[in-house]
């Protein structure tokens, strides 16, 4: 019995040589995948947990350029600080494009010589003085200054009042 059970087991040939993959080495292969991916996936978490946590916001300052790129009684948006520079008589003003009712962005209007917001539609002087709509207050003006460089210097953190304009 046993001779003929030897037998049978030596006639058979061994999987490898089948080309066949064994039970074991399929197992072994997808652990080893399993373990692959765990071990890629804390890389990554790993990775991400050791950069910086931080917002990157613009900064608060920024530089608006020489004097001589705006024209006299001009108004120039700066889309990306939400902030218009103003240029009278009188002087420069840093007035904000955000409308103090709701927070839209507002807009120059040059045909009717007026800031408007889309939204509810409050109209500001291009000083940023109130004219109409739902708008509790006007405009707020931020600080401007020169650099020793001579370029505008705008600072929006800190606000100033209407009518301090820098004269250059
Ligand atoms: S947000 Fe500007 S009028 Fe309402």
């Amino acid at each position: 019995m046993t001779d003929v059970l030897a037998t049978a087991i030596a006639g058979r040939p061994e999987e490898s040589e089948r080309g066949e993959i064994g039970r074991r080495d399929f197992f072994n292969a997808i652990a080893a995948g399993a373990f692959g991916i765990a071990g890629l996936g804390s890389l990554v978490v790993t990775y991400r947990y050791l950069l910086p946590n931080a917002l990157f916001e613009p900064s608060m300052n920024f530089r608006a350029g020489t004097p001589d790129l705006y024209p006299l009684d001009s108004v120039t948006y700066m889309p990306d600080q939400q902030v218009y520079i103003v240029r009278t008589g009188d002087g420069f003003y840093a007035v904000s494009a955000i409308c103090t009712h709701l927070g839209c962005n507002t807009q120059w209007k040059p045909e009717a010589g007026l800031i408007a917001c889309p939204c509810h539609g409050s109209k500001f002087k291009s000083d940023g003085t109130k004219v109409e709509g739902p708008a509790p207050r006007s405009l707020p003006h931020f600080s401007i200054t020169l650099t020793p460089d001579g370029e505008l210097l705008v600072d929006k953190l800190e606000t100033i009042k209407p009518g301090q304009a820098l004269r250059v």
